[in-house]
Formats: C-alpha cells, structure tokens, sequence
C-alpha cells in the first residue's frame, strides 16, 4: 500500500491492496487519468493517455502543451472542468460574478498524510490506526475565478478500496455559484463494459439491472430528498461477460443519504465518463468568498475476480471501518417487533403478552414500534409529539420498560424523528418548522411533512425530545424511520440565493442529529428505516450499523431484496424478520422453514405474534433461534458467497465462510416445485481446497475441494418454497 510521486514525470501512483490508480500532472498542469486496475509497479504510463490524440473532428483544441497540440475533449482527467474544450460531463459547474461558467483547473500543489482525515460534517470511512491508509490532497486552481479544487484520495493497505472527494473553496473576493460539484469522476479507455445498478420500489428494493454501456449518457439518480428506495447510490462497471468469480468489475458507491447523480457517458471515440455526486438537479450553492463546500466520498473499489470479491471487499470496510459505535463488531440481537403482530392496534397486556412468548422460545430483544406516542391509532397524526400515550401505555415507559425488561428481554423502541404531522401539537406550535414554500400547497405524503433540518433550532429540538425518552426509559435498541419523500423543497430561513442548498442542508442536519444522538447514547443498537430499506445506504450505516431492509417480508421477495441488497451491502446491516402468512405484503403462504432461513441471512428476527403459533410451530421457531445464535458470528461476522441468483432461475442459494475458513454456513432456496426435475448439485465457495469439512448433524466428512468443485447434492423434497441450510466444520 501507498502513494508515489515521480517528480521527473509528475506521475501519482496509488496503490491499494492489489489495485494500482494512476494520474499525472502534465506540463501545464492538467491532472490526467492514465489508470485504475489490478496493481502494477510503478512507471511512466502517460502514453496510456494518448493525450496527442488531436485532429479528432468536432473536439475542440489544440491546447499546447510544449508544442505538442491535444485536446481536453479527448483526454482522460481527474476532476473535468466545464466550457473549456473537454464536452462531456464535468465534474463541476461554477457561474462567477460576469454570469461565466467556463473554468479550467491546473495543479497547484499537493500533500501527502498517513491516515484518513474526516470529512467535516459528512459521514466517511475512517481508519482506527494511520498505518492503515494514506491520503493524497491535490489543490487545483482556475486562476480566473480563483476557485481551488482540493482533491482528497485515501487508498486502504488492507483493502482494494481507494476514497474520493472534492473541496471546492472560493479564493476569489466575489461569490461564486456551485451549480455541480460532483464527488469523482473516473475515464475510462473504451466502453466495453455493462453497467450494474440497484433499481426498485417501496417493498422491492435494490433488484439487480444489468445491461451493456450505449454510447450517450446513462445515469441512475435521486431527486426524491433521500437516497431512496427507487435507486441506490451504487453503480459498477463490469468487462463484458463478467460473473461473481471472473473479470473485472469497478464498484462507485456514494456516502450520501440525499438526492444524487451516479452516470457512465460513453463519448463519440468510445471512452466511458462515470461520475458521481451530489445530484445538479434543483442544486446550488452560493459560495462567499473563503468559504468552502465538501462533497462526499465516493468508495471506488475494483475487482481482478469478478461480483463477488468486489461485494466482499464492500462488506469488510463498511462492516469494520464505516459503520461505528459500539455494536460495529458486537453480536446484533435476536428481535420480535410488534408491528405486523398489532399495527396501531395495542395495549401494554398485549405487548408484554407478546414479549414473553417471545422471550420463552430465546428472542432476546422487543420492539415496539409505531402508535406509543401523542394519540396515535393510525398514521393520520401526532409525528413530532413524542409524549408516550397514556391511553395505551396507563404506567408509560416505566410501568411498560419494567413489564418488558421483567420478561428478561431487552426493550427497544421506534421513532420517526424527522417528520411531523399536520395534525400534532409541534406543528401547531411551529407551522414553519416543516419543509415548505410560503403560498404553495404542503403536499403531505402519509398524511406528514418533514421538519426542516437545515435549521439549527429544529435539529436541536429534535434532539432534546429524542435524548429525553432514551434517558427516562430503559432502551437499548432505537428503529430510526423516516417515510416520505421532499415535495415544496424550500425553508423559511434560508435567504433566496440558497433555497437551492436546503436539500444538501437538510441531509447535513440529519447527519448532525444522527452524529449527536448516537454519540449520546452509545449503548443503544440504532437500525435506520425508511418504510423499509429507502435509505440503505453507506452514509446512514456510519451511523446506525444496521438497516431494515424492506417492508416486505414475504420470503420469496426477499430472496432478490436481499441478494440485491448484498452487491454493496454486508448481512450484518440487513435486517430479515420471519413474518405471518399469508404474508401481509403479497399474501403468499411460505413454509415456516423457508422464511426462518430467509431471514437468518441477516439481522434475525420475528414481525408476528408468536402466541398464534401452534405449540409445534413454538418449537421450531425455538430451534430457529437456537441455530441462528450459533451461526450469528457466521453471518454477521464472516465473508458472503453467493452461489446462485434469484434474478436468473428459480433457485437461490448463498453462504458465510469464517475468516479463518474453517466454519461455513450454506442456504439454499427453491421458489416453485418442478416436475421432473434435474437432480441438481451446489457448488461451494470460499473454503480451503485443504481441509476436511464434517458436516455439523451428520458428521459427514467432505474435503473443501470436493464441496468447492464437485458440490453437495440438493434436496429431492416435493412442494413450492423448499429450503436448507447445511452447517460445515473443518475437523
Ligand atoms: C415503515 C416501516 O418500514 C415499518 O416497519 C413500520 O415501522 C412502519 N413504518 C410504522 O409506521
């Protein structure tokens, strides 16, 4: 691991685990992309630019460099200005005080540090020790309207991960305008590749599209105020043909929880543009002078081996250096969550009816969810009044915590801290405190708005009504919802030059109130919601280590919620609850076996009311509990390989491998019965060719080559919704 630079050719060399990133500084200063790939010792890689490559008709130039004519439309470049002969997307887009927008950036300088310095104000990756990463800055300048670009790269010894982000701060004596500032941009030689993003919808998030790059420009946004349920901010480039175990494969995913923009251009000589940021749309910052403005990181990681290897390498440093607090690397408990069991529907026997079952089959945590608080019996009111309701709850949290922590559970509770209703006495009391444009219609989506963030005085209100019942009430865990999206996007405070800022503003604010609250209350396990999984995404993970995945809990559809949400994503920030059938969302009738081990390839838990259950069913939701504690280390802890996908076939399958290599756990997942059927076999991965493997039940012994290459055989079993889970030791 580490950065050089040559100063004969003013090359910048960065080097991550096995991943080489090369740039170069030309003569006059443009910072130049030469290449991104599987390590290479360092050399002088500029012909791997082509930058002599004029005479390209329509591309504008000759800029001279030391009498050799190019043009920047044909160069591949670090942080691409606008307006100044490169046409494709630029990174940045800046009106200066003549109405200008055309810029053109140059070196200036550069720094090396150990370490990772963070990003004020936005979540990041982080390092624990300096050894393990080292940043580059490099300060660029358009000397005409003295904005300087400080470029910021973090390459990672212990993983092929290399960070970026920009600074844009204004030098000038006059306010500049930021109608783009995007987070990277990285060029690309051809565009042989196909693009992978996560697309979906309320209930089914982040399915897994896949199609090869066209020449123009395609792109996968939010304009929504969230990063949302509809795009994820994840795209990657992968060679034509590649698989989870072979080719290359270039991941971008954003730390950002707002509107952004993640596109791949493919130009008219065939090179490939992706860049990433803050989405431009409904965007502008007035800059005055000496002030600056920090994009997020983008998390660029490149695999020699495929999906797969690059989904890890995500896994690893989000599990370990991007989530925080104290349960990053604790065992996550087992929960039962009360809302698909009552809805708004409950009293305090209720709850601790359910409680209790639960507590007797092994579930070690309940949550309860909407409808504790203000006069809340359906979603029309009382967001923002985060009073207990003592219609409900007569003894209120403490008469409720004791009944519950008396049950020997832990007791965890949710709130839906950035939003209001009309209908609450905190509206009443500040009609302004809400996102909104004076004169025009508050579009209430659920029947609420949401709290202006941008403004300091909410944000610490919010925080004061929050701190107040995690202090007065003994919880330990703290669902965090949020479930709408931003419509008459304006604040009564901000003056008109920056109603423009206040989605940016407003994701600033969350992350403060976010940072406040977990820092206050470091022994509470926070998972974050957004009806469902609508803001999985890196910068909430930094701080809440897990998420709820989806609404839906039909086990079937979480087969491709959950694998699609693995690309990026680690098991441990997955939550997966076994719910009733015929399941709430789609009506569909899954075995209990199914749905157990659905949901055991994440954060376990159940979403029904367990005193239904026949004694039987009791048992085997017992033995759930009893089995997933055992694997608990394995999933939340150990690497993901995925063996088969719910987007190709009928069939699913996945497993965990141990660090050490010597533990595995295997499901498997067939959604509907076949006639006929091939007699099929499941290849294993990630195990040591070396060892021997015994199967935990049977003590059947397997060598990991024979389970990696000739497989173990699948189930015969008649019936839709089959599933089985094998558990491997070496000996
Ligand atoms: C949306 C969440 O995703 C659900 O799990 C539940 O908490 C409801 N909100 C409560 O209103």
């Amino acid at each position: 691991m580490g950065i050089t630079f040559d100063q004969g050719t003013r090359t910048f060399h960065l080097q991550a685990k096995d991943t080489s990133y090369v740039f170069q500084a030309t003569p006059s200063g443009y910072l130049v992309h030469l290449f991104w790939g599987k390590k290479v010792r360092p050399a002088d890689l500029s012909y791997l630019a082509r930058a002599g490559a004029v005479g390209r008709a329509f591309s504008p130039g000759p800029v001279c460099e030391e009498g050799m004519p190019f043009s920047l439309d044909t160069t591949p470049l670090e942080y691409p200005s606008f307006g100044t002969s490169d046409l494709r997307a630029p990174a940045f887009h800046v009106q200066q005080p003549n109405g200008a927008t055309a810029s053109e950036l140059t070196v200036r300088a550069h720094e090396l540090v150990p370490g990772k310095p963070a990003l004020t104000g936005l979540p990041a990756t982080y390092v624990e020790d300096d050894a393990e990463a080292e940043t580059l800055t490099v300060d660029l300048v358009d000397p005409l309207s003295n904005l300087a670009v400080q470029l910021t790269y973090t390459v990672y010894r212990d993983f092929d991960a290399i960070t970026r982000s920009a600074r844009l701060v204004n030098h000038s004596a006059e306010p500049l305008v930021l109608h783009r500032a995007l987070s990277a941009s990285v060029d690309f030689s051809h565009a042989d590749f196909e693009l992978l993003h996560l697309s979906g919808a309320w209930a089914r998030e982040r399915h897994i599209e896949r199609r090869p790059l066209a020449p123009g420009c395609q792109s996968v946004e939010s304009r929504r105020g969230a990063s949302s349920h509809q795009q994820n901010p994840f795209v990657a480039l992968l060679e034509k043909g590649a698989t989870e175990d072979h080719g290359d494969v270039y991941g971008f995913s954003l730390v950002y929880s707002g509107n952004f923009v993640a596109q791949a251009e493919v130009d008219q000589f065939q090179t490939t543009r992706v860049s990433m940021g803050i989405n431009p749309f409904d965007f502008a910052w007035y800059l005055e002078p000496g002030e600056s403005f920090q994009t997020p990181e983008v998390v660029l990681v490149y695999s020699a081996q495929g999906l797969g290897d690059m989904s890890r390498t995500y896994h690893r440093l989000y599990r370990t250096r991007l989530c925080r607090g104290t349960f990053r690397d604790r065992a996550r408990p087992v929960l039962i969550n009360n809302w698909e069991a009552t809805y708004f529907n409950f009293d305090a026997e209720v709850l601790e009816r359910i409680a209790r079952t639960a507590q007797a089959l092994g579930i070690e945590l309940f949550v309860l969810d909407d409808g504790w608080f203000g006069r809340r019996n359906d979603d029309r009111s009382s967001l923002g009044d985060w009073v207990v309701n003592r219609e409900k709850l007569p003894d209120g949290f403490a008469g409720l915590g004791e009944r519950i922590t008396g049950t020997g559970m832990q007791f965890g509770l949710w709130f839906e801290p950035e939003m209001v209703s009309p209908d609450s006495d905190l509206y009443r009391a500040h009609p302004d405190w809400c996102i909104h444009v004076p004169g025009r219609r508050r579009t209430p989506g659920r029947n609420q708005l949401i709290l202006d963030f941008s403004r300091a005085e909410v944000c610490d209100a919010v925080i004061d009504m929050v701190s107040q019942i995690l202090t007065d009430a003994p919880i330990t865990y703290v669902k965090w919802d949020m479930n709408r999206h931003m419509t008459e996007v304006g604040s009564a405070t901000l003056p008109p030059e920056r109603q423009r800022e206040l989605a940016h503003r407003h994701i600033l604010g969350v992350y403060r109130v976010m940072d406040e609250i977990t820092r206050r209350f470091p022994h509470v396990l926070f998972e974050s919601c957004s009806g469902g999984g609508g803001r999985f995404d890196p910068g909430i993970l930094h701080y809440m280590p897990q998420t709820w995945t989806s609404d839906d809990t039909d086990a079937v559809c979480r087969l491709k919620i959950q694998y699609g949400t693995s690309v990026v994503y680690p098991a441990s920030a997955m939550g997966a609850h076994v719910s009733a059938v015929p399941n709430h969302q789609v009506g569909r009738v899954t075995s209990l076996e199914m749905r157990g081990h659905v949901a055991m390839s994440g954060n376990f838990g159940y979403e029904m009311d367990l005193s239904t259950l026949s004694e039987g069913e009791k048992e085997r939701v017992r033995e759930q509990v009893r089995l997933y504690k055992e694997i608990r280390p394995l999933v939340q802890q150990g690497d993901m390989y995925r063996l088969k996908s719910p987007f190709e076939g009928n069939e699913a399958a996945w497993m965990f491998v141990s660090e050490d290599r010597r533990e595995a756990v295997v499901f498997w997942f067939r959604v509907l019965a076949q006639p006929n059927a091939p007699l099929g076999t499941l290849k294993l991965k990630g195990l040591d060719p070396n060892l021997d493997y015994g199967l935990v039940d049977t003590r059947h012994v397997y060598g990991g080559d024979v389970l990696m290459n000739a497989g173990i055989a699948l189930p015969l079993h008649k019936g839709d919704f089959q599933s089985a889970m094998w558990r491997f030791r070496a000996g």
